[in-house]
């Protein structure tokens, strides 16, 4: 849809090259265009993230007495005519700063996203098109649902959140429900690893019994992610993996270990035989 809006431009841009040409330029002269045209430098792609507001502009210049709509694309339905609102959802409303009339989409959803055109009602109708993309975060916490650990040992719980325009103002863990401080061998650390990917990390060290459950990482705003947490007394070897969650290498070394355990269990096994 864009080349209908380009072609406008290619008119105002023919237009303006002649009274340059023949000496007006510095003098000021802004009458040359007879009707409203768009600016172009306003971006016609826009991300919002899921639950923000999404600020959509259209800037016109030489508006004079006409009007200005925006419009959905996907069912046709007039949002906003000049300040006014024309659709019953209170997200929707138009902001008006000198020559560019903004819409705004308060705690955009998915079935937002889409197409939106900003029209003049001249004669003939001129329009602006914006494309919105939602994007929605995901929160994960790397590795099995199931974590187990050798009790004593060091345990690193990592949730990773992508698609993030914003890093999130805060990360929170519950372990059971309750908020997990930075105390009793427990480190939280947040990182900022791409331009929409965050990492926060819980470090448990010396891990007890009692550390066992269900921890959930929380982001501000964003969904949770949970991993349920099993501290063994060595009584499985076998299910145990160690402390860092979501590592090939660790989880390499593990199945070896498994291996030898297996190994002299076999070899092991023959002599109560006897
Ligand atoms: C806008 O997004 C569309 C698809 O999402 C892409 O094809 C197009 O190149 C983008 N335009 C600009 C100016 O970034
Ligand atoms: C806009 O102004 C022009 C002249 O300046 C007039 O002819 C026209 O009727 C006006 N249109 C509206 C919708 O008021
Ligand atoms: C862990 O806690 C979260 C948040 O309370 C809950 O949604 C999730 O179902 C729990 N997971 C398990 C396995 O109990």
């Amino acid at each position: 849809m864009n080349w209908v809006f380009d072609l406008n431009v290619t008119v105002v841009v023919v237009i303006t090259v002649g009274p340059t040409v023949n000496g007006w330029e510095g003098r000021g002269f802004t009458g040359l265009y007879t009707g409203p045209y768009f600016d172009t430098s306003t971006p016609t792609n826009i991300t919002a993230q899921l639950g923000t507001h999404a600020f959509l502009p259209c800037k016109v210049k030489q508006l004079g007495n006409k009007s200005v709509s925006w419009i959905r694309k996907r069912d046709s339905h007039i949002l906003t005519v000049d300040r006014y609102t024309f659709i019953a959802d209170e997200r929707f409303q138009v902001l008006h700063n000198g020559d560019t009339w903004t819409l705004q989409i308060k705690y955009v959803q998915s079935r937002d996203a889409g197409m939106y055109e900003c029209q003049v009602t001249s004669e003939p109708k001129m329009s602006h098109f914006v494309q919105m993309e939602v994007v929605v975060p995901q929160t994960k916490i790397l590795g099995e649902s199931d974590l187990f650990v050798k009790s004593g040992s060091t345990v690193q719980i990592r949730c990773i959140i992508t698609q993030s325009l914003e890093q999130p103002a805060y990360i929170f863990w519950y372990h059971d429900g309750g908020r997990v401080v930075n105390l009793f061998g427990k480190h939280q650390s947040v990182e900022r690893v791409t331009s929409d990917t965050t990492i926060g990390i819980l470090v448990i060290k010396s891990t007890e019994k009692r550390d066992s459950g269900n921890y959930t990482c929380a982001p501000s705003n964003l969904d949770s992610a949970s991993v349920m947490l099993h501290v063994l007394n060595g009584e499985h070897p076998a299910a145990m993996q160690q402390g860092s969650s979501g590592s090939n290498y660790s989880m390499f070394i593990w199945q070896n270990v498994f291996l030898i355990f297996l190994l002299s269990h076999l070899f092991y096994w023959p002599l109560p035989l006897t």
